[in-house]
């Protein structure tokens, strides 16, 4: 069995990272949605999914993913504090997305067996990960802070450091992303638009996988 498929195995972020070229970034309001759309994305090639808190219904979709689909790993994104961090594991999430980085956040996904993937914008915010131990980090709000040339920007001081930059990122841009060696993957939530969602267009939502799959991902 492929070890990253293995629940009872701690996933590094660098391992999330380089599954595919891309993480989806998921806002469902729905549980009944959430294990056919993960479905979807797998058919397509995409098995890190990243489930936002930002509905009610959060927390039942990750649970029942983790339930329902086998075949995929979810993890849990817009993780802010460690209460958060707490509920997602006890959902089944294998790993959070944070749009920033605290210390006590750091700590309640190691408390928790849960990889993080804390979001940055500034050279601290860089430096306070590293200094925690954590070397692959999201880059958010990607374009909003500066897009690739600012990544370009990092790659001198920040040699050491992988990111996955998220935030405006579509198929238009993505391939520029990934050509950086200093990106694994992009995140983003073009991959599972609310209209498809909410219409139950899962072949559109397969396709759009299929297509993301085919982007250049270079191994880091
Ligand atoms: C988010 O957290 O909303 C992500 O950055 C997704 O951004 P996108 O909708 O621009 O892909």
């Amino acid at each position: 069995m492929d070890v990253t498929m293995d629940v009872s195995v701690k996933l590094s972020a660098l391992q999330v990272m380089q599954d595919a070229p891309v993480i989806p970034v998921i806002v469902l309001n729905d549980v009944k949605q959430a294990v056919l759309l993960a479905r979807a994305l797998v058919a397509g090639g995409i098995r890190m999914l990243e489930v936002t808190l930002r509905t009610p219904q959060a927390l039942a979709c990750i649970e029942a993913i983790a339930r329902d689909v086998p075949e995929a790993v979810v993890g849990a994104g817009t993780v802010r504090s460690a209460a958060d961090a707490q509920a997602v594991a006890m959902a089944g999430a294998r790993f959070a997305v944070s749009p920033g980085y605290t210390r006590t956040l750091g700590q309640a996904c190691r408390d928790a067996g849960l990889s993080l993937l804390p979001g940055v914008a500034t050279g601290s915010e860089i430096m306070m990960a590293q200094e925690d131990g954590l070397t692959e980090l999201k880059f958010f709000p990607a374009m909003q802070a500066g897009g690739p040339t600012m990544l370009k920007a990092w790659s001198g001081p920040f040699l050491d450091v992988k990111f996955c930059p998220t935030g405006g990122v579509s198929m238009a841009n993505a391939a520029e992303f990934l050509a950086l060696p200093n990106v694994v993957c992009v995140g983003g939530s073009w991959l599972t638009p609310a209209d498809a969602v909410a219409s139950g267009d899962w072949a559109r939502v397969t396709a759009l996988a299929r297509q993301a799959c085919g982007l250049a991902h270079l191994p880091a």
